[in-house]
C-alpha cells in the first residue's frame, strides 16, 4: 500500500517537472506609446520577450493625426490591401510556443502593418493572442477580421485597453491577457 502510494507520488513529481513553461514573446505596434507602454507591463508581468513592430517608413504624430484626413494612417485605412513595409522582423521567432501582437484600433480595425507582420512571420503552430488599446472599441471586429484573414493560425482573442482606464482597470487588462497564456503540455 505504502509502496504504491510512494510509486503515485513519483510519477506525479516527476510529471510537474516535465510540465515546461511555454516561451512567450510580445510584439506590439504603437504610434503615440499607448500600446508600448500596456506591452512593457505585460512583459513585467509575463517575464516575457518583447519585440516592437515599427514600419519602414516610421510613425510619425502627422501620420496619425486625427485631423487630417489626408494623413498616413486615413490612406491606411481605407485600402485595407496596403501593407507597409517593417523596419525589421523579430530573430529566433522559432523558439516562441505563444505571441502576442498587440496594436491601437484605427478605425475599428488592426492597423494594415499588423497584416504585413503576420504574412511576414511563420505564426503556425504557435498560439497567437490578439489585443489592443482604443479609444472606446471593443477588439471584436479587428479580431474577426484577422481570424477570416488568417484562418490557419491559431489566434486568440485577448482584449482592449480602453483610453483613460482606472489603475484597477489596466490590471485587469494585464491579469486577463497573461491568464489567456496556455499551459505547456
Ligand atoms: C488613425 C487612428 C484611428 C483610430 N481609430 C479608433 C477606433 O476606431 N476606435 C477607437 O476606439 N479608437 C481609435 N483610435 C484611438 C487609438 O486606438 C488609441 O488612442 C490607442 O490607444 C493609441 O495607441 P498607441 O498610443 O499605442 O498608438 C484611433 C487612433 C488613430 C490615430
Amino acid at each position: 500500500m505504502r509502496k504504491s502510494l510512494l510509486m503515485v507520488l513519483a510519477v506525479m513529481f516527476m510529471t510537474v517537472c516535465a510540465a515546461k513553461e511555454p516561451k512567450v514573446l510580445i510584439t506590439y505596434f504603437s504610434a503615440s506609446g499607448t500600446t508600448k507602454s500596456l506591452s512593457q507591463d505585460l512583459a513585467k508581468a509575463t517575464g516575457a520577450d518583447l519585440f516592437e513592430i515599427e514600419g519602414a517608413q516610421p510613425y510619425t504624430a502627422e501620420d496619425v493625426n486625427l485631423g487630417n484626413r489626408e494623413a498616413r494612417a486615413f490612406k491606411e485605412m481605407a485600402d485595407k490591401a496596403m501593407r507597409p513595409e517593417l523596419k525589421e522582423n523579430p530573430k529566433n521567432l522559432k523558439q516562441y510556443d505563444v505571441v502576442f501582437i498587440g496594436f491601437p484600433i484605427w478605425g475599428n480595425y488592426a492597423p494594415n502593418i499588423i497584416y504585413t507582420f503576420i504574412e511576414k512571420n511563420d505564426l503556425k503552430g504557435k498560439t497567437v493572442i490578439i489585443f489592443s488599446t482604443s479609444g472606446s472599441s471593443e477588439l471584436t471586429n479587428s479580431f474577426n477580421y484577422l481570424k477570416q484573414q488568417y484562418p490557419d493560425l491559431n489566434l486568440v482573442e485577448g482584449t482592449t485597453l480602453k483610453r483613460n482606464p482606472t489603475p484597477e482597470a489596466r490590471q485587469q487588462v494585464i491579469d486577463k491577457l497573461k491568464a489567456a497564456i496556455p499551459a505547456q503540455k
